[in-house]
């Protein structure tokens, strides 16, 4: 089956509140999104990739990722839009009805190649498939005075990460729906999937290490990830 990667690289990275947007911040001297795009770039189960970044970024990504670290199989650098959900969308209408695709956040280094590789056996028989892992801390649901509601039960909660997989037809669908719908509330391409088809999505065992790079204090833990799978 046809598998192409969707990394979104096009977000502003307001929680982080460096100058720089944290998908290009460097970790051990190399871009976050060079590790984010070289798991799928060197997956056996990955044969194109779509890059989606900040409009007008289209040039400076091509030139100081792509051909500086000589990453392979990327096929269109597309520009993104306002929300996550519109740069998803501006991959997603480009691709074949056939086949297969991983949709990841380019701030999400540490995706790999088993991880890759076992969401891909699960969506052939699913269709739709998250990455993601049972969450550590208890989750309590709170009001708008920041007083608890209720504390749903710890085992029924995962965390969700990425890449998000799904049959190139039924993603389109969804999304096609999304986009004419008027009022959006969407945070990931599972709740796409969710809402608009009601579709069954599958969890598939992620990793604690895939975290997505979002406040200052996940680049110190980044770094010493880094470190330990370069020893
Ligand atoms: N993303 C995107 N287009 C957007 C918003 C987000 O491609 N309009 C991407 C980000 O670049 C990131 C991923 O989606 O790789 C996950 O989003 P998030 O962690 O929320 O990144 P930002 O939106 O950049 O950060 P923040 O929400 O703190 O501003
Ligand atoms: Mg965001």
């Amino acid at each position: 089956a046809h598998c192409t990667a969707i990394v979104l690289a096009a977000g502003q990275g307001k929680r982080m509140g460096t100058k720089v947007h944290k998908q290009y911040l460097e970790l051990a001297g190399k871009p976050v999104l060079y590790y984010s795009l070289k798991a799928f770039a060197y997956s056996d189960v990955i044969d194109e990739i779509y890059l989606i970044t900040g409009p007008g970024e289209e040039e400076h990504c091509r030139r100081e990722i792509i051909e500086k670290y000589e990453i392979p199989k990327v096929t269109k650098i597309l520009p993104g839009g306002a929300q996550r959900y519109h740069s998803v969308w501006n991959g997603v209408q480009e691709m074949e009805e056939e086949g297969y695709v991983f949709i990841h956040d380019g701030a999400r280094p540490f995706v790999n190649h088993e991880i890759i590789e076992r969401v891909f056996q699960e969506v052939i028989h699913h269709k739709a498939c998250v990455v993601g892992m049972p969450v550590k801390d208890t989750i309590k649901v709170v009001d708008d005075n920041e007083f608890v509601k209720n504390t749903p039960d710890r085992k029924s909660l995962w965390m969700i990460q990425t890449p998000q997989v799904f049959e190139n037809h039924l993603i389109k669908g969804a999304y096609s729906m999304l986009m004419r719908e008027s009022y959006i509330n969407v945070t990931d391409d599972a709740m796409v999937v969710e809402q608009m088809l009601k579709y069954p999505i599958k969890l598939v065992c992620g990793s604690y290490e895939n975290i997505k790079i979002t406040t200052p204090e996940d680049l110190d833990i980044a770094e010493v990830m880094i470190a330990r799978s370069q020893k």
